[in-house]
């Protein structure tokens, strides 16, 4: 034994998952664990899925891009479910007919962009229905489950910087993600004592297709001039922040947005 496993064992003996505390960290064990990514066909969630079954998990991959969905199965296995989400009755039979689920990464998004004044309400409607509805249809119908089957288990939800900031032309969006801050507080407050945890995530802007609709260069760049750390986030940031607060690492982290906004907040 090295050093640094002998000083872990002596202070800290094991952790909840009864592995010795390894010197170099890892995001913990996900082999044997059956986790559902929801929008998980492209951008951040493809990317949660890639890192996932990187580490062993077995990926249900949700989204409403059969092609997209098609090609995440190919590269990573697991089973994927064609759903849309605006359908909440769809969705629950849907999450009815999987098997065990052992964490959750409600992912899907969408955004409308227009100046206040000119929200339609079906863009309003269309924004809340996926990044806040269904976010409440999944997280429930899959906590469900995890009571039932008597296991507990872990889920994120995204939220985003947005959620606690107001951002030119975001009235739907920053909305929704508010509300999924709250949201997420209240599963941690009712579900914690089911053995269920449950965060969001706080990214900045990220490239993927959402990020180029939402921040063309002409408005990217004073976005970025607002960022302390001059830089957007990347997939691979907020999959690596997921992963945490999916597994074991994160034990005592519940009920919390975690930001991941290179300093966005500060200003
Ligand atoms: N890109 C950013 O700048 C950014 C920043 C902070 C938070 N987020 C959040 O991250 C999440 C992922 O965003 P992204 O940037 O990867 O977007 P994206 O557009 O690249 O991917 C979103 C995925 O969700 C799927 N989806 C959309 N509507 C759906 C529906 N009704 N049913 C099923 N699937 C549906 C899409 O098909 C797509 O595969 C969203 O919740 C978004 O709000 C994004």
């Amino acid at each position: 034994m090295n050093r640094l496993a002998a000083i872990s064992k002596q202070l800290i003996p094991s952790c909840p998952s009864g592995s010795s505390v390894q010197p170099k960290f890892t995001h913990g064990d996900f082999k044997g664990k059956r986790v559902l990514v929801t929008g998980a066909g492209s951008g951040i969630g493809k990317e949660i899925s890639f890192h996932l079954a990187r580490e062993g998990a077995h990926v249900i991959a949700l989204d409403l891009n059969e092609e997209a969905l098609k090609s995440v199965h190919k590269a990573i296995g697991g089973e994927y479910v064609v759903c849309n989400l605006t359908d909440g009755e769809a969705t629950k039979k849907a999450i009815a007919a999987l098997g065990r689920i052992d964490c959750l990464v409600n992912n899907a998004g969408v955004t409308a962009l227009d100046p206040f004044l000119d929200v339609k309400l079906k863009d309003f409607d269309f924004v809340m229905s996926i990044n806040c509805r269904a976010v409440f249809v999944v997280g429930q119908a899959v906590a469900n489950k995890m009571v039932n089957q008597g296991t507990g288990g872990t889920i994120v939800n995204m939220s985003s910087q947005a959620s606690e900031r107001c951002l030119a032309d975001h009235t739907a969006y920053c909305t929704s993600k508010a509300a999924v801050n709250m949201l997420t507080k209240m599963m941690a407050f009712e579900l914690g004592k089911h053995n269920i945890r449950v965060n969001a995530v706080g990214p900045t802007v990220v490239m993927t297709e959402m990020g180029k609709k939402a921040w063309p260069p002409a408005k990217a760049a004073p976005m970025l001039a607002r960022i302390p750390q001059g830089k957007f986030a990347q997939p691979y940031d907020v999959a690596h922040l997921v992963l945490y607060l999916l597994s074991d690492k994160s034990d005592m982290v519940h009920g919390s947005m975690i930001p991941l906004e290179g300093g966005f907040y500060t200003g």
